[in-house]
Protein backbone atom coordinates (compact mmCIF):
# COMPACT_ATOMS: atom_id res chain seq x y z
CA UNK A 1 0.00 0.00 0.00
CA UNK A 2 0.70 3.71 -0.58
CA UNK A 3 0.54 5.37 2.93
CA UNK A 4 1.25 8.90 3.44
CA UNK A 5 2.11 9.62 7.37
CA UNK A 6 1.20 12.83 9.11
CA UNK A 7 3.91 13.10 11.34
CA UNK A 8 7.63 11.69 10.71
CA UNK A 9 9.91 11.28 12.73
CA UNK A 10 8.72 12.11 16.24
CA UNK A 11 7.85 9.24 19.25
CA UNK A 12 5.22 7.54 17.74
CA UNK A 13 5.19 8.39 13.94
CA UNK A 14 8.52 7.03 13.47
CA UNK A 15 8.01 4.08 14.90
CA UNK A 16 4.45 3.78 12.43
CA UNK A 17 6.24 4.54 9.53
CA UNK A 18 9.28 2.21 10.37
CA UNK A 19 6.02 -0.48 11.52
CA UNK A 20 4.86 -0.03 7.83
CA UNK A 21 8.02 -0.15 6.02
CA UNK A 22 8.94 -3.45 7.81
CA UNK A 23 5.34 -4.31 6.24
CA UNK A 24 6.25 -3.20 3.11
CA UNK A 25 4.26 -0.68 2.09
CA UNK A 26 5.48 2.74 0.55
CA UNK A 27 5.71 5.56 2.49
CA UNK A 28 5.02 9.56 2.38
CA UNK A 29 5.84 11.12 5.56
CA UNK A 30 4.91 14.64 6.01
CA UNK A 31 6.37 16.83 8.72
CA UNK A 32 7.65 20.54 9.12
CA UNK A 33 11.17 18.79 9.07
CA UNK A 34 11.80 20.42 12.60
CA UNK A 35 13.43 17.24 14.08
CA UNK A 36 14.91 14.26 12.57
CA UNK A 37 14.75 13.11 9.09
CA UNK A 38 12.45 9.86 8.36
CA UNK A 39 13.31 6.85 8.95
CA UNK A 40 15.21 5.53 5.95
CA UNK A 41 13.35 4.29 3.46
CA UNK A 42 10.11 6.94 3.37
CA UNK A 43 9.37 9.63 0.85
CA UNK A 44 10.41 12.55 3.83
CA UNK A 45 8.08 15.88 2.55
CA UNK A 46 8.04 18.84 4.32
CA UNK A 47 4.53 21.15 5.17
CA UNK A 48 2.27 22.32 7.97
CA UNK A 49 -0.05 20.15 8.26
CA UNK A 50 -2.25 22.73 9.55
CA UNK A 51 -2.19 24.61 6.43
CA UNK A 52 -4.57 22.90 3.18
CA UNK A 53 -2.63 24.63 0.36
CA UNK A 54 0.90 23.51 2.01
CA UNK A 55 -0.64 19.65 2.57
CA UNK A 56 -2.20 19.64 -1.16
CA UNK A 57 1.52 20.54 -2.61
CA UNK A 58 3.22 18.42 -0.96
CA UNK A 59 0.66 15.49 -1.50
CA UNK A 60 -0.34 16.63 -5.09
CA UNK A 61 -0.21 13.16 -7.45
CA UNK A 62 0.42 11.00 -4.58
CA UNK A 63 -2.97 9.09 -4.29
CA UNK A 64 -2.28 7.15 -1.18
CA UNK A 65 -4.08 4.22 -0.11
CA UNK A 66 -4.16 5.33 3.87
CA UNK A 67 -3.21 7.87 6.25
CA UNK A 68 -2.54 7.85 9.17
CA UNK A 69 -3.00 10.79 10.94
CA UNK A 70 -0.37 10.91 14.13
CA UNK A 71 -0.28 14.57 14.54
CA UNK A 72 -3.17 16.25 14.99
CA UNK A 73 -3.10 18.71 17.43
CA UNK A 74 -5.68 21.61 16.07
CA UNK A 75 -9.45 21.19 14.36
CA UNK A 76 -7.56 23.58 11.73
CA UNK A 77 -5.55 20.24 11.15
CA UNK A 78 -8.15 18.24 10.98
CA UNK A 79 -10.28 20.33 8.55
CA UNK A 80 -6.88 20.55 6.52
CA UNK A 81 -6.71 16.90 6.28
CA UNK A 82 -10.10 16.01 5.34
CA UNK A 83 -9.90 18.68 2.85
CA UNK A 84 -6.61 16.96 0.97
CA UNK A 85 -7.05 13.58 2.10
CA UNK A 86 -10.56 12.60 2.57
CA UNK A 87 -10.58 10.56 -0.41
CA UNK A 88 -8.64 8.01 0.55
CA UNK A 89 -9.66 4.29 1.50
CA UNK A 90 -8.66 4.15 5.06
CA UNK A 91 -7.59 6.63 7.30
CA UNK A 92 -6.73 6.39 10.74
CA UNK A 93 -6.73 8.71 13.26
CA UNK A 94 -4.77 9.29 16.45
CA UNK A 95 -6.88 10.90 19.09
CA UNK A 96 -6.53 10.53 22.73
CA UNK A 97 -8.16 8.95 25.59
CA UNK A 98 -8.55 12.68 27.00
CA UNK A 99 -11.15 12.86 24.24
CA UNK A 100 -13.22 11.18 26.69
CA UNK A 101 -15.54 13.80 28.46
CA UNK A 102 -15.12 12.55 31.90
CA UNK A 103 -11.54 11.16 31.41
CA UNK A 104 -9.73 12.33 34.24
CA UNK A 105 -11.15 11.04 36.51
CA UNK A 106 -12.85 8.68 34.44
CA UNK A 107 -13.28 5.55 34.23
CA UNK A 108 -13.44 5.07 30.59
CA UNK A 109 -16.30 1.68 30.36
CA UNK A 110 -16.24 1.46 26.38
CA UNK A 111 -15.77 3.44 23.35
CA UNK A 112 -19.30 4.95 23.39
CA UNK A 113 -18.67 6.81 26.37
CA UNK A 114 -19.99 10.52 25.98
CA UNK A 115 -17.35 12.45 24.48
CA UNK A 116 -16.43 16.40 24.30
CA UNK A 117 -18.94 18.19 22.52
CA UNK A 118 -18.78 21.23 20.35
CA UNK A 119 -19.47 23.69 23.06
CA UNK A 120 -16.16 22.89 25.09
CA UNK A 121 -13.20 25.21 24.65
CA UNK A 122 -12.32 23.18 21.17
CA UNK A 123 -8.48 24.63 21.74
CA UNK A 124 -7.96 22.37 24.70
CA UNK A 125 -6.46 19.39 23.94
CA UNK A 126 -9.09 17.25 25.14
CA UNK A 127 -12.47 18.77 23.23
CA UNK A 128 -9.69 19.39 20.47
CA UNK A 129 -9.39 15.75 19.67
CA UNK A 130 -13.42 15.01 19.83
CA UNK A 131 -13.63 17.66 17.67
CA UNK A 132 -11.02 17.39 14.88
CA UNK A 133 -12.68 13.25 15.24
CA UNK A 134 -16.22 14.56 14.14
CA UNK A 135 -14.85 17.01 11.71
CA UNK A 136 -12.36 13.46 10.05
CA UNK A 137 -15.87 11.59 10.43
CA UNK A 138 -18.10 13.34 8.89
CA UNK A 139 -15.99 13.77 5.57
CA UNK A 140 -14.39 10.20 5.70
CA UNK A 141 -17.40 8.22 7.16
CA UNK A 142 -16.86 4.46 8.17
CA UNK A 143 -13.26 4.83 6.13
CA UNK A 144 -12.49 6.86 9.38
CA UNK A 145 -10.64 4.71 11.80
CA UNK A 146 -9.99 6.77 15.40
CA UNK A 147 -7.57 5.50 17.99
CA UNK A 148 -7.68 6.93 21.18
CA UNK A 149 -4.21 6.36 23.11
CA UNK A 150 -3.86 6.22 26.93
CA UNK A 151 -0.48 6.87 28.46
CA UNK A 152 2.52 5.52 25.88
CA UNK A 153 5.47 4.88 27.13
CA UNK A 154 8.97 3.29 25.31
CA UNK A 155 11.89 4.13 23.42
CA UNK A 156 11.89 7.80 21.39
CA UNK A 157 10.12 8.94 24.07
CA UNK A 158 11.39 13.21 25.05
CA UNK A 159 8.84 13.51 27.37
CA UNK A 160 11.31 12.95 30.62
CA UNK A 161 8.00 11.03 32.09
CA UNK A 162 9.12 7.55 32.39
CA UNK A 163 12.61 8.87 31.40
CA UNK A 164 12.74 10.61 34.71
CA UNK A 165 12.21 8.23 37.03
CA UNK A 166 14.53 5.93 35.39
CA UNK A 167 16.94 9.11 35.69
CA UNK A 168 16.78 9.14 39.25
CA UNK A 169 16.93 5.73 40.16
CA UNK A 170 20.20 5.54 38.12
CA UNK A 171 21.65 8.76 39.54
CA UNK A 172 20.40 9.09 43.21
CA UNK A 173 20.70 6.95 46.38
CA UNK A 174 17.76 7.81 47.84
CA UNK A 175 14.18 8.52 45.30
CA UNK A 176 11.16 9.73 47.32
CA UNK A 177 8.01 7.91 45.03
CA UNK A 178 4.64 8.13 46.25
CA UNK A 179 3.25 6.20 48.79
CA UNK A 180 0.40 4.51 46.58
CA UNK A 181 2.73 2.18 45.07
CA UNK A 182 -0.04 -0.64 44.68
CA UNK A 183 -1.86 1.67 42.91
CA UNK A 184 -2.78 -0.28 39.22
CA UNK A 185 -1.45 1.30 36.08
CA UNK A 186 -1.34 0.75 32.53
CA UNK A 187 -0.20 1.98 29.15
CA UNK A 188 0.65 1.06 25.81
CA UNK A 189 4.41 0.66 24.56
CA UNK A 190 4.76 2.99 21.29
CA UNK A 191 5.56 0.34 18.97
CA UNK A 192 2.70 -1.89 20.03
CA UNK A 193 0.69 1.06 18.79
CA UNK A 194 2.43 1.98 16.05
CA UNK A 195 2.05 -1.84 14.86
CA UNK A 196 -2.02 -1.39 15.28
CA UNK A 197 -2.28 1.50 13.81
CA UNK A 198 -0.77 0.08 10.34
CA UNK A 199 -2.57 -3.05 10.83
CA UNK A 200 -5.92 -1.11 11.26
CA UNK A 201 -5.66 0.84 7.46
CA UNK A 202 -4.22 -2.39 6.01
CA UNK A 203 -7.81 -4.00 7.12
CA UNK A 204 -9.99 -1.30 6.66
CA UNK A 205 -10.98 -0.95 10.00
CA UNK A 206 -13.37 1.96 11.20
CA UNK A 207 -15.00 2.98 14.33
CA UNK A 208 -13.53 4.41 17.50
CA UNK A 209 -10.69 1.84 19.86
CA UNK A 210 -9.59 3.30 23.19
CA UNK A 211 -5.93 1.82 23.13
CA UNK A 212 -4.02 1.05 26.30
CA UNK A 213 -2.74 -1.93 28.56
CA UNK A 214 -5.49 -3.58 30.29
CA UNK A 215 -6.19 -2.74 33.87
CA UNK A 216 -4.27 -3.79 36.36
CA UNK A 217 -1.33 -4.81 34.03
CA UNK A 218 0.81 -3.68 36.78
CA UNK A 219 1.14 -0.98 39.57
CA UNK A 220 3.17 2.12 40.15
CA UNK A 221 5.52 -0.13 42.49
CA UNK A 222 5.53 -2.35 39.23
CA UNK A 223 6.81 0.72 37.19
CA UNK A 224 8.98 1.52 39.35
CA UNK A 225 10.75 -1.38 40.55
CA UNK A 226 11.14 -2.30 36.75
CA UNK A 227 13.07 1.01 36.17
CA UNK A 228 15.43 -0.29 39.30
CA UNK A 229 16.00 -3.43 37.18
CA UNK A 230 16.70 -1.74 34.34
CA UNK A 231 19.19 0.44 35.72
CA UNK A 232 20.99 -2.18 37.67
CA UNK A 233 20.92 -4.19 33.94
CA UNK A 234 23.43 -2.45 32.63
CA UNK A 235 25.28 -2.17 35.60
CA UNK A 236 24.43 0.98 37.22
CA UNK A 237 23.22 0.62 41.02
CA UNK A 238 19.22 1.83 41.59
CA UNK A 239 18.10 4.01 44.24
CA UNK A 240 16.27 3.08 46.71
CA UNK A 241 12.23 4.11 46.52
CA UNK A 242 11.27 5.98 49.71
CA UNK A 243 7.47 6.31 50.03
CA UNK A 244 6.30 9.47 51.25
CA UNK A 245 2.87 9.72 51.92
CA UNK A 246 0.63 11.57 49.41
CA UNK A 247 -1.01 13.69 52.19
CA UNK A 248 2.68 14.58 53.02
CA UNK A 249 3.41 15.00 49.21
CA UNK A 250 0.31 17.38 48.58
CA UNK A 251 1.03 19.40 52.10
CA UNK A 252 4.24 19.81 50.88
CA UNK A 253 3.02 21.80 47.36
CA UNK A 254 3.98 18.89 45.26
CA UNK A 255 2.43 18.96 41.72
CA UNK A 256 0.89 15.68 40.48
CA UNK A 257 2.14 14.16 37.26
CA UNK A 258 4.12 17.02 36.81
CA UNK A 259 6.78 16.51 39.63
CA UNK A 260 6.34 13.02 40.17
CA UNK A 261 5.36 11.61 36.71
CA UNK A 262 2.57 9.41 36.70
CA UNK A 263 1.31 9.85 40.14
CA UNK A 264 -2.37 11.30 40.34
CA UNK A 265 -3.91 11.55 44.32
CA UNK A 266 -5.83 8.29 45.06
CA UNK A 267 -8.97 9.53 44.33
CA UNK A 268 -8.64 10.28 40.48
CA UNK A 269 -6.05 7.61 40.23
CA UNK A 270 -8.55 4.82 41.12
CA UNK A 271 -10.49 5.57 38.02
CA UNK A 272 -8.43 7.21 35.71
CA UNK A 273 -6.14 4.09 35.02
CA UNK A 274 -9.51 2.10 34.96
CA UNK A 275 -10.22 2.24 31.03
CA UNK A 276 -11.98 -0.82 29.60
CA UNK A 277 -9.70 -2.07 26.42
CA UNK A 278 -11.57 -4.95 25.43
CA UNK A 279 -12.09 -3.72 21.96
CA UNK A 280 -8.04 -3.06 21.63
CA UNK A 281 -7.35 -6.72 23.28
CA UNK A 282 -10.08 -8.38 20.92
CA UNK A 283 -8.25 -6.42 17.78
CA UNK A 284 -5.05 -8.02 18.72
CA UNK A 285 -3.39 -4.91 20.55
CA UNK A 286 -0.09 -6.40 22.27
CA UNK A 287 0.79 -5.82 25.91
CA UNK A 288 4.59 -5.97 25.91
CA UNK A 289 5.88 -6.51 29.40
CA UNK A 290 6.42 -3.33 31.57
CA UNK A 291 10.13 -4.70 31.53
CA UNK A 292 10.91 -4.43 28.21
CA UNK A 293 9.45 -1.25 27.63
CA UNK A 294 11.35 -0.17 30.70
CA UNK A 295 14.76 -1.78 29.78
CA UNK A 296 14.19 -0.64 25.99
CA UNK A 297 14.18 2.66 27.53
CA UNK A 298 17.19 2.88 29.95
CA UNK A 299 19.11 2.07 26.59
CA UNK A 300 17.81 4.39 24.23
CA UNK A 301 18.04 7.31 26.75
CA UNK A 302 21.51 5.82 27.31
CA UNK A 303 22.73 5.76 23.94
CA UNK A 304 20.58 9.20 23.14
CA UNK A 305 22.42 10.74 25.75
CA UNK A 306 18.77 12.06 26.91
CA UNK A 307 19.48 14.82 29.27
CA UNK A 308 17.24 15.74 32.74
CA UNK A 309 17.03 18.89 34.76
CA UNK A 310 18.68 18.76 38.15
CA UNK A 311 16.38 17.60 40.89
CA UNK A 312 14.21 20.33 42.34
CA UNK A 313 15.61 19.98 45.89
CA UNK A 314 12.17 20.06 46.96
CA UNK A 315 11.72 16.24 45.33
CA UNK A 316 14.51 15.00 47.99
CA UNK A 317 13.22 12.73 50.24
CA UNK A 318 14.62 14.19 53.05
CA UNK A 319 13.06 17.63 52.73
CA UNK A 320 9.65 16.25 51.81
CA UNK A 321 10.24 14.50 55.34
CA UNK A 322 11.07 17.50 57.28
CA UNK A 323 8.33 19.68 55.59
CA UNK A 324 5.79 17.51 56.70
CA UNK A 325 6.77 18.07 60.30
N1 LIG B 1 2.35 10.56 24.32
C1 LIG B 1 1.25 10.09 24.89
O1 LIG B 1 1.26 9.52 25.99
C2 LIG B 1 -0.08 10.22 24.14
C3 LIG B 1 -1.24 9.77 24.75
C4 LIG B 1 -2.43 9.84 24.04
C5 LIG B 1 -2.46 10.34 22.75
N2 LIG B 1 -1.31 10.80 22.19
C6 LIG B 1 -1.35 11.29 20.80
O2 LIG B 1 -0.43 10.49 20.08
C7 LIG B 1 0.05 11.21 18.97
C8 LIG B 1 1.53 11.04 18.90
O3 LIG B 1 2.18 11.75 19.91
P1 LIG B 1 3.75 11.86 19.85
O4 LIG B 1 4.14 12.79 20.93
O5 LIG B 1 4.36 10.55 19.75
O6 LIG B 1 3.91 12.62 18.44
P2 LIG B 1 5.02 12.48 17.41
O7 LIG B 1 4.96 11.31 16.58
O8 LIG B 1 6.29 12.77 18.14
O9 LIG B 1 4.57 13.73 16.50
C9 LIG B 1 5.42 14.63 16.11
C10 LIG B 1 5.68 14.42 14.59
O10 LIG B 1 4.70 15.14 13.88
C11 LIG B 1 5.32 16.21 13.16
N3 LIG B 1 4.44 17.37 13.27
C12 LIG B 1 4.02 17.97 14.41
N4 LIG B 1 3.22 19.02 14.11
C13 LIG B 1 3.14 19.05 12.75
C14 LIG B 1 2.47 19.90 11.84
N5 LIG B 1 1.72 20.93 12.25
N6 LIG B 1 2.60 19.65 10.52
C15 LIG B 1 3.37 18.62 10.08
N7 LIG B 1 4.02 17.78 10.91
C16 LIG B 1 3.91 18.00 12.22
C17 LIG B 1 6.67 16.39 13.83
O11 LIG B 1 7.64 16.87 12.96
P3 LIG B 1 7.98 18.45 12.83
O12 LIG B 1 8.07 19.00 14.21
O13 LIG B 1 9.23 18.46 12.04
O14 LIG B 1 6.82 19.03 12.08
C18 LIG B 1 7.02 14.93 14.19
O15 LIG B 1 7.47 14.22 13.05
C19 LIG B 1 -0.46 12.64 19.13
O16 LIG B 1 -1.57 12.80 18.29
C20 LIG B 1 -0.87 12.71 20.59
O17 LIG B 1 -1.92 13.63 20.79
C21 LIG B 1 -0.11 10.76 22.85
Amino acid sequence: MKIVTLGSSGFLSGEVVRSALRRGHQVVAVSRGHGAPAPTGAVEVHADRDDPDALARVLSGSAPDAVVDVCGYTVAGAQAAAGILGDVGAYAYVSSVSAYRAWPPGPVRGEGDPLFTPQDDLTSYGPMKAESERVLGRVLGDRLWTVRPGLIIGPGDTTRRMTSWLHRIATREQVAVPGTLDQPMAFVDVRDLAELLVTGVEQGWSGPVTATGPVGMTTFGGLLEACREAVASTGGTPGTLVPIAEDRLLAAGVEPWRDLPFWLPHEVARTAWDVDTTLARSLGLAVRPVQDSVTDTWRWVQQRGLDHPELDPRLEPSALSAAAR
